[in-house]
């Protein structure tokens, strides 16, 4: 019993929260499609296994899926007294629907809940949807000069293990931020810096609708992105937060010493 049911154990954020909530001794279980524990949002028959026996969740669902508000009501039902979501910064201004959906689900769900809302993760180039641009040597992202406060995965599963295992942070949305903004020429510099590879950011409309196109992404489907692009880079700069500080005690991790950490190649 007293169990942390994580979910996407397999991916970025959640492998980090289950290797950081059990080092410090709690119980976990890690679940996802390949994980130690299945759970699948798209197979309901595995719902109610990863539940039983968790009382906390860190709930994320992977990129376009939503959280299913009847795994929610299940997962309450089950048990599950405290959940901390995985959404993100910005939502409302890119028209997210279905991260705002997700938090509403959560708020409205009766258990107490506590709502990340971080920045992009550095591990965007290094794991996640940049990694083969980056070693390619080509970023295209239509931002332009925008600078967002890019935040370490390890600081995210940081500020989650906190708001799961702690109390005090029941009812709180948590921006979580790194240490300092930068645009993605800048980022892209201190990669090819640290790597010693040469990469090149394309921070135009037209580059990027080349470049996804030439992927054989759908023009309307490239065009409806870059409309979410240009609100978020016409918000301007991001402002860093300081929640990784506040709620973890410590700094939060530069993107240089990620850049350095990283496994390029
Ligand atoms: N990347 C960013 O910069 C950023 C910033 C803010 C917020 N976010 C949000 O973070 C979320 C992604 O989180 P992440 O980066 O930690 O994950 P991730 O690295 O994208 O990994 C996805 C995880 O979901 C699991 N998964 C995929 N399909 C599944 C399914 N059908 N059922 C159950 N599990 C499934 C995967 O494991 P299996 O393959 O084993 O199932 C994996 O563990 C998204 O909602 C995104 O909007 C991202």
């Amino acid at each position: 019993m007293n169990e942390i049911l994580v979910l996407g154990a397999t991916g970025s954020t959640g492998r980090r929260v289950t290797d950081r909530l059990r080092s410090a001794g709690h119980q976990v279980r890690p679940a996802s499609r390949r994980g130690e524990v299945r759970f699948d949002w798209n197979d309901r028959d595995t719902w109610r296994p990863a539940l039983t026996g968790a009382e906390r969740l860190y709930l994320m669902a992977p990129d376009d899926v939503p959280v299913d508000p009847e795994f929610v009501a299940a997962a309450v039902e089950a048990g599950i007294r405290r959940i901390v979501l995985l959404s993100s910064g910005g939502i409302e201004v890119m028209g997210d629907e279905r991260l705002m959906a997700a938090e509403r689900v959560v708020r409205g769900s009766g258990a107490e809940w506590t709502i990340l809302r971080p920045s992009w993760f550095d591990q965007n180039f290094d794991e996640g949807v940049m990694r083969e641009a980056v070693l390619a040597g080509e970023v295209a992202l239509p931002l332009g000069e925008a600078r967002q406060a890019f935040v370490d995965a390890g600081d995210v599963a940081a500020v989650a293990a906190a708001a799961l295992v702690e109390d005090g942070h029941e009812g709180r949305s948590y921006e979580v931020s790194g240490p300092r903004a930068l645009s993605f020429g800048e980022a892209v510099e201190i990669i090819g810096r640290a790597s010693g590879r040469t990469v090149r950011y394309l921070g135009s409309e037209a580059d990027y609708l080349a470049v996804m196109t030439g992927f054989g992404m759908p023009e309307a489907e490239v065009r409806a992105q870059i409309a979410a692009f240009a609100a978020l880079r016409d918000q301007g700069d991001a402002e860093p937060t300081g929640v990784v500080r506040q709620v973890t005690g410590r700094p939060p991790k530069s993107f240089e010493e990620f850049a350095k950490d990283a496994r390029w190649g």
